[in-house]
């Protein structure tokens, strides 16, 4: 099977690489299993300092993968879902996660960030959070953190209509520490993580662990779950599926309220 994260460990940074570019970097379960593993792996490896997290192809990541929320919906998967294991390794990763993103992070690809403490934008990249628009609810914890980060409003507007936000926004709004030029986005987040590696790890896991809420977020996942859950099984997410399927928009007007 192809492996669509490539994992690699340089000088006390770890580069985990969506590598699925014609599916759009599409997260999967098999990929979210990847990625919690490796993560997870990091909290005991001294050779892994810093975690990098960045996307092959012209975007960071479609999100997930919405044929397999399909299959989710109606029913059909089969085993652990590794994607509640990547969200807890993201909530309880003591090492810094730095984020390279170029071009589209949608859902996931956008809550991700939150969980990150660099967040390197290319000038194309675009943000956006549509999980209304998959009649689905918020995940990752993001309905406590991107309200937190970014206000009310405009969090608000970015999960009711899922739109996309510019890299300038992003900078300006707090969700990001960086826009640069295409060309450079990985370089750029290279050498932060770089410079972070050379910091004492142990004080930023402590910073780290006093800025975040870890059982706060953890909270919050669990509740987010549980809706998204039922949101799934719901008449408007087959809808929703169907009609990403079908290359049409979905009509929501069509079903009772
Ligand atoms: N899940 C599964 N497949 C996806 C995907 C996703 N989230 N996003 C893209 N793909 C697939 C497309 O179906 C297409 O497959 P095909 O070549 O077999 O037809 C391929 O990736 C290329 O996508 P395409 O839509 O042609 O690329 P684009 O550059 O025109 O548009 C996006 C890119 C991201 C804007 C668009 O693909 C999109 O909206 N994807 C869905 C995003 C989404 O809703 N994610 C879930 C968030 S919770």
């Amino acid at each position: 099977m192809t492996e669509h994260v490539v994992i690699e460990k340089d000088e006390g940074i770890l580069t985990l690489t969506l590598a699925r570019p014609d599916k759009k970097n599409a997260l999967t379960n098999a990929m979210y299993g990847k990625l919690a593993d490796a993560i997870e792996a990091a909290e005991t490896d001294a050779d892994a300092r810093v975690i990098v997290i960045r996307g092959q192809g012209d975007m960071f990541t479609a999100g997930n993968d919405v044929g397999e929320f399909a299959v989710i919906a109606a029913g059909g998967a089969r085993g652990e879902q590794h994607v509640h294991r990547f969200l807890r390794a993201l909530v309880a990763c003591s090492r810094p996660l730095v984020a390279a993103v170029q071009g589209r992070a949608v859902g996931i690809g956008t809550t991700m960030l939150l969980h990150c403490d660099l967040v390197v934008l290319a000038d194309n990249a675009l943000l956006s959070t549509p999980f209304v628009s998959l009649a689905l609810v918020p995940e990752a914890a993001s309905s406590l953190l991107l309200p937190l980060r970014i206000g009310h409003a405009r969090a608000y507007e970015m999960f009711a209509f899922g739109e996309t936000v510019s890299a300038k926004d992003a900078l300006h709004w707090g969700l990001a520490n960086r826009v640069v030029p295409l060309e450079q986005v990985g370089d750029v987040a290279a050498d932060l993580a770089a410079k972070l590696a050379r910091q004492p790890v142990g004080a930023l896991a402590t910073t780290k662990r006093l800025m975040r809420k870890a059982d706060m977020l953890a909270a919050q996942i669990a509740a987010e779950s549980e809706c998204f859950a039922e949101r799934l099984k719901t008449a408007e997410a087959r809808e929703a599926f169907t009609a990403f399927a079908e290359r049409r928009p979905p009509d929501f007007m069509k079903l009772a309220s």
